[in-house]
This record gives structure tokens, sequence and C-alpha cells, in this order.
């Protein structure tokens, strides 16, 4: 950050891929804002050769305008194509933004005076109070949330991010500097919030607005490379394997159900109805035991009690859970051995997420 009291130089990185009809609109209120707020500024448009010849035109408004152009021939894709952006930057403060005018420049000044403020990073949000989406069917509302919920959950380090998936933020340069990105996929925020190195993150919030001209990029495949890219930062950081491990342990607790179930019943003549309780209460102890000593073992700041309340908060949620899926596949026909599966995976689901972010949070 340059001294007290002068303000950042601003890189506007804009990856584009047959923008022509938006561009001379963009650069003009990028222009407006950032000048209008007395930062200084460069715009760098990354283009994937057009056919549009977007890259022709950018260079042409270039004349009026900061603007550096990259023409990628070889190479294409909305997140390899910000780090493009991200390496020839020369700001200090580096802010990315779709072309088509669907993020308002004129929020740029409050992200990087955010940043100014303290933030690492600043992300235009649609899910912070006073944020929204301009006509989104409500399904395509929820799709939104709900694959938004799932990563935050997946990923415990994004988890107080309300839009993780957002295309238009802030960040001070040391945030990705050095950091190796994967450029494969378009939820490039989501890397940099795994990835990158930073403490603050503030979310200011934005309406999302229609596309001004041209038509989106991203359709269809898009769900399942976003699940995709959520399965690779859970193994990058380490919540895969914690996944597995808590799986085997999970396993070895069905071991010592049925060990001490049949100790009980047949060496010391207990009901067969009340074995059961004490051990399953000892499988959830045997559970609780290699959970903190091995699979959440970095984890361990509440303190012990704390820890196994939740825990056995955890398995009891996990038991409703199981019920509440199995009984209505029961009732729709299917056969119960097989809901009782889904409601086992369920319960699976429940109990790891929970154990991860609240007993091991
Ligand atoms: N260089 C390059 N290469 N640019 C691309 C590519 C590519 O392969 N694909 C898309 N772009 C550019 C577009 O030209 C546009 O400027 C920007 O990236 C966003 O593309 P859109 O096609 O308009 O995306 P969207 O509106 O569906 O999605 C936006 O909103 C999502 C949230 O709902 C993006 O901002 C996403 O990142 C965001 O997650
Ligand atoms: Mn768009």
């Amino acid at each position: 950050m340059p001294a007290e009291g002068a303000k950042p130089k601003v890189s506007v990185i804009v990856p584009t891929y047959n923008e022509r009809e938006n561009l001379e609109e963009l650069f003009r209120r990028v222009s407006e804002a950032l000048s209008g707020a007395g930062y200084g500024f460069e715009i760098i448009v990354v283009d994937d050769d057009s056919p549009d010849r977007t890259w022709e035109y950018a260079m042409e408004l270039g004349k009026e305008y900061p603007v550096k152009v990259i023409r990628r021939r070889n190479e294409k894709g909305l997140s390899s194509a910000v780090i493009r952006g991200f390496n020839e930057a020369s700001g200090e403060v580096l802010v990315v933004m779709d072309a088509d005018l669907q993020h308002p420049p004129e929020k740029i000044p409050e992200l990087v005076e955010a940043i100014e403020k303290g933030a690492d990073v600043a992300i235009a949000s649609r899910y912070v109070p006073g944020g929204e989406v301009k006509n989104w069917y409500w399904y395509r509302k929820l799709i939104s949330k709900g694959a938004i919920m799932l990563g935050r959950l997946a990923l415990p380090k994004i988890r107080n991010v309300k839009d993780p998936m957002s295309g238009f933020f802030a960040l001070r340069r040391e945030v990705v500097e050095g950091v190796e990105l994967n450029p494969i996929g378009f939820k490039i925020l989501m890397e940099i919030l795994v990835k990158g190195r930073y403490k603050k993150v503030v979310e200011v919030p934005f309406t999302f607005g229609l596309r001004r001209a041209g038509e989106s990029k991203l359709g269809g495949k898009t769900m399942v490379a976003y699940l995709k890219h959520v399965y690779r930062l859970m193994h990058w950081s380490g919540e895969l394997d914690r996944l597995i491990k808590f799986s085997i342990v999970g396993t070895s607790g069905v071991f010592v159900n049925e060990g001490f179930l049949w100790l009980f019943v047949s060496w010391l003549g207990m009901s067969k109805y009340i074995a059961n309780i004490p051990a399953t209460e000892l499988a959830i102890l045997n559970n609780f035991t290699w959970n903190d000593l091995w699979t959440f073992r970095d984890l361990r700041t509440a303190p012990l009690w704390r820890r196994l309340l939740t825990f056995h908060i955890a398995a009891l949620m996990g038991v409703v859970v199981q019920w509440l899926v199995y009984a209505p596949l029961v009732y729709l026909g299917m056969n119960y051995l097989l809901a009782n599966l889904f409601g086992i995976g369920a319960s699976f689901t429940v109990r790891f997420m929970f154990n991860r972010n609240v007993t091991w949070g």
C-alpha cells in the first residue's frame, strides 16, 4: 500500500469473450467512477481471441482510456484469463469484473475503499442485506444459493462468506502474489478464498443486473464443473482427507457397537433391548476419541466437555435425519433397505458437516 493519504493504483481486470458491444460503456463508466473518486487506474482486458474481435476494439478504445489488452490465442477459460490479468497488473489493488455490465462499475470505489480501510478482499455480494439479483426465477436463485451453501459447508475456510461465487471483487495484490491458483474452472473467487493469503474479507452489497448485450457463456455444464471445483478445493485443503478419516472412524464404530452388544448380551446376559443403548454410547465414545486424536487433531480448540457434548448432538441429529429420509422414501414405495442406505448417507453428511464446523470448528 502507498504512503498514508495517497490513493492506491487500481487495476481493473476484465476477462472477455465476444463483448465488443459492451466495451465502450464499460470503459466510460469504469473511468468515470475511478477518476471521479481520485484513483489512478488501468483496465486490463484479457480476451480469448474473440470472433467479434473484442481485443481489436479494446485496443482502439485504448487511445481514450488507460487500457492494456491481452489477446490470448492458445488459451481459453475464465479463471485462467483472470490469473493472467493478475500477472499483468501493476496496481496495488486488483479488481475483477465482468464486461457485460451486470457488475455496475460505480461500485468499484466502494470496494477499493473497503480495501483501504483494512480489508484484504472486498466482495461485491448479491447475498448480503441490500444486495440482490435482477430477473432470476426463484429456482435459479435457489440453485445458486444451494450451490453456495454446499461450498461453504464443504470448505470451512469460506464458511462466513455469503457470496463466494461472485465474479466481482477487489483484493490487495499480496493476497494472490506467489500463490498458485488453479486455472481450471470459473469460480476464481472461491479459489482465491481457499488458497489466498488474507485475513479480512468484507462484502459490499450490489445488484447483479441484466446483461447489456451479447450472451452468457457460462451455461448448463457449469454445475458439474462447480462440484468438481469444490471437490478439488476440498482435496487441496485437506478436507477430503478428513472426510475419509471420518468414514474410517465411523466404520470402526460399527465394530465397537456390534462387539459390545454381543459382549453385553451373551457374556453379561443383559436384555437385548437394553444392551443396545450402552453399546451405542461406547461406539460414540470410540468414534469421538479417534476423531479427536486423528481426524480433527489440529482443530481442538473448544474445551473437551463441549466437544463431547456437540459430538453427541451430532450423533442424535444423525439418527433423526436418517429417519426423516428413510420414512418418506419407504412411504413412497422404495425398498426399505435401499431407503435406509439413503438415510445413512444423509446422516453421515450431516454428522460430518456438523462436527467439522461446530465440534471442531
Ligand atoms: N477471456 C475469457 N475467456 N473471458 C470469458 C470466458 C473465457 O473463456 N468466459 C466468459 N468470459 C467473460 C465474459 O465475456 C464476461 O465478461 C465474463 O467473463 C462473465 O461471463 P458471463 O458469460 O457473462 O457469465 P455469467 O453472467 O453467466 O456469470 C457471472 O455471474 C456468476 C454469478 O452468478 C460471472 O461473473 C461468474 O463468475 C459468476 O459466478
Ligand atoms: Mn454475465
